[in-house]
């Protein structure tokens, strides 16, 4: 796990589109694992801008994203297909028929979303890049406490604890969904690439329980510690509580004296 601190949330959202871009580099046509919330939007900004003015190009690009709400109308605002399109897909040049999220349409059958979405996901090659944030309680997409650490795409219920932080978005209280459609830990741990973002001081137990605590379903971000390759991109806020924040430092500046040193062989 690389454990990243930077000085602040800007410079999360850069270093977060690096590593995508990165990714495109190498694969034109990557498969990314996307997120909504409130963290990853400075990142999706940076990318508007990369494609509008540096070039790069999403258009052989197939994303899937972690979660939907279950039970709001099509097109609702709130939905996070809506917030994808808003705050990406509408000013990128990505094929919208690439883009999936874990959606039941209308007089769809909700318990067979989960493994559709996974059967599309595998037929796609898997995920490249996976990209997080996590909630105050260590939720992943919506793999709320005690989540089994192997779960797939299925139902999952809200905790009263995430419906409070997201309530904010629902003008009408009565329209906020209690369920959603998630991707499950193991789905999410199938990823190639992991990249974890957390910014602000209310993330910071959930950052520091699931870097340094034990591999726990009451932390389900914990699990990541099991996988080989995830960069967990922190501002300094996120990061406050960390027992060994002096080691990453240390640890992210021999890494570019090693890097610096390859590049002048
Ligand atoms: P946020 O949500 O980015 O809006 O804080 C993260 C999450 O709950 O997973």
């Amino acid at each position: 796990m690389d454990v990243i601190i930077l000085k602040d949330g800007d410079a999360v959202a850069a270093e977060g589109a690096v590593l995508l871009r990165q990714v495109l580099q190498r694969k034109a046509n990557a498969v990314f694992g996307l997120a909504s919330g409130r963290t990853p939007l400075a990142m999706y900004r940076r990318l508007v801008v990369d494609c509008r003015d540096a070039g790069l190009s999403f258009r052989e690009v197939t994303t899937f994203n972690l979660d939907e709400y279950l039970g709001l109308p099509p097109g609702d605002p709130q939905s996070y297909r809506a917030y994808m399109q808003r705050e990406l897909f509408d000013h990128i040049d990505i094929d919208v028929s690439n883009t999936f999220l874990p959606e039941c349409g209308a007089g769809a059958d909700p318990l067979e979303t989960g493994p559709a979405y996974e059967a599309l996901i595998r037929s796609r090659g898997g995920i490249d890049l996976q990209v997080l944030g996590i909630g105050r309680n260590g939720h992943i997409g919506f793999n709320e406490p005690t989540s089994s650490l192997r779960s797939r795409t299925r139902i999952k219920t809200l905790t009263r604890e995430t419906i409070a932080a997201n309530k904010q978005y629902f003008e009408d209280p009565a329209t906020q969904p209690q369920l959603a459609i998630t991707m499950g830990i193991a789905t999410i741990m199938d990823a190639g690439h992991i990249v974890l973002l957390a910014t602000g001081a209310d993330k910071a137990e959930a950052v520091r329980q699931s870097i340094e605590g034990p591999v726990s379903a009451m932390w389900p971000a914990s699990m990541l510690q099991l996988h080989e390759k995830v960069s967990v991109l922190l501002d300094e806020t996120a990061a406050s509580t960390l027992a060994l924040r002096d080691y990453y430092d240390w640890v992210a500046e021999q890494k570019r004296k090693l890097f610096e040193s390859l590049e002048e062989r």
